[in-house]
């Protein structure tokens, strides 16, 4: 095909695709390449604005290495992320809901015994949390994995603070007992920005945007026969519930957090939290 123009680009691009022999592949370009040339028209862009697009991927490209994923703070912060979750995260009525991984999670985080105390010198008000993991009928599941993180008082994660090494705090894995139960003792969470010296917090500013998630903890669960649940519980009150820079607030995860000026459990001031979480059974094959 020749004497390609404005109308006809869309559709020759998608012809070179009648090859793909994988169907899914080839529905996803072909979408990609519609919603794109469509994009490009709809603003008429510019070939000085096509070069600021292609700098600013370049640049976000760059600032990713093995602690840090420029990428996904792109798609968090323009809700991509949070779309794709609501998409595929559809459980069974009651079931707890599923929000953002975010980039903090690591995997060889410390396993721990129930009621560790997983701040591991991190600074923050004490926090004593219960958790409980059970199925959609209230039976208890025993032996679930509840993997635990969060930022510290000062709004960071132990991989932001390059003076810990590979030291681990704020974050650990217990496994429930017979009852569905565990306990922990860690920080209570505050709100934080989103790292901002890289491209993303660059767009933020350009575009008058905060860079503010609202205080949470985040957890991961899973268990033999169920699905996997990502998840955080945010605390309430919190500026930024309304406005989380990557969408991830849903009423069903502020966290019933308690402050308490004095109390049996700490000499001084501290924070209680008890959660239920409701996992979905499997998926079956297929579906
Ligand atoms: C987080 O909650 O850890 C997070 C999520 C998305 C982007 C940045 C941080
Ligand atoms: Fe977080």
């Amino acid at each position: 095909m020749r004497n390609i123009d404005e109308h006809n680009i869309t559709a020759a691009v998608q012809a070179r695709l009648d090859a793909c022999p994988n169907p899914r592949l080839k529905e996803i370009v072909s979408a990609l390449v519609q919603h794109l040339h469509d994009f490009v028209r709809e603003v008429r862009l510019t070939e000085d604005e096509w070069m600021r697009g292609i700098e600013f991927l370049t640049a976000t490209g760059r600032m990713c290495d093995d602690k840090r994923q420029e990428f996904i703070l792109l798609s968090d912060t323009l809700g991509v992320s949070m779309l794709t979750v609501a998409l595929n995260q559809s459980r069974p009525p009651g079931a707890t809901e599923a929000t953002v991984f975010g980039p903090f999670h690591v995997d060889d985080a410390p396993r721990v015994d129930a009621g560790a105390d997983l701040a591991g010198g991190a600074p923050g008000e004490t926090l004593f949390a219960e958790i409980e993991v059970v199925d959609p009928d209230g039976n208890a599941i025993a032996g679930a994995e509840v993997d635990v993180w969060q930022a510290d008082e000062e709004g960071l994660y132990d991989v932001q603070r390059p003076e810990l090494g590979d030291q681990r705090r704020a974050r650990g894995v217990l496994v429930t007992d017979a009852r569905g139960r565990t306990h922990f003792r860690s920080i209570v969470p505050t709100a934080y920005p989103v790292p901002t010296d890289g491209p993303v917090g660059k767009m933020l500013v350009a575009t008058g945007r905060h860079p503010w998630r609202p205080a949470h903890v985040h957890f991961l669960v899973r268990a033999p026969g169920y699905r996997t649940l990502i998840t955080h519980l945010f605390r309430d009150p919190d500026p930024y519930l309304d406005s989380d820079v990557v969408f991830g607030v849903r009423s069903s995860l502020i966290g019933r957090f308690e402050h308490h000026d004095r109390g049996p459990l700490a000499d001084g001031p501290y924070t209680t939290l008890r959660h239920r979480f409701v996992l979905a059974p499997e998926l079956p094959e297929g579906a």
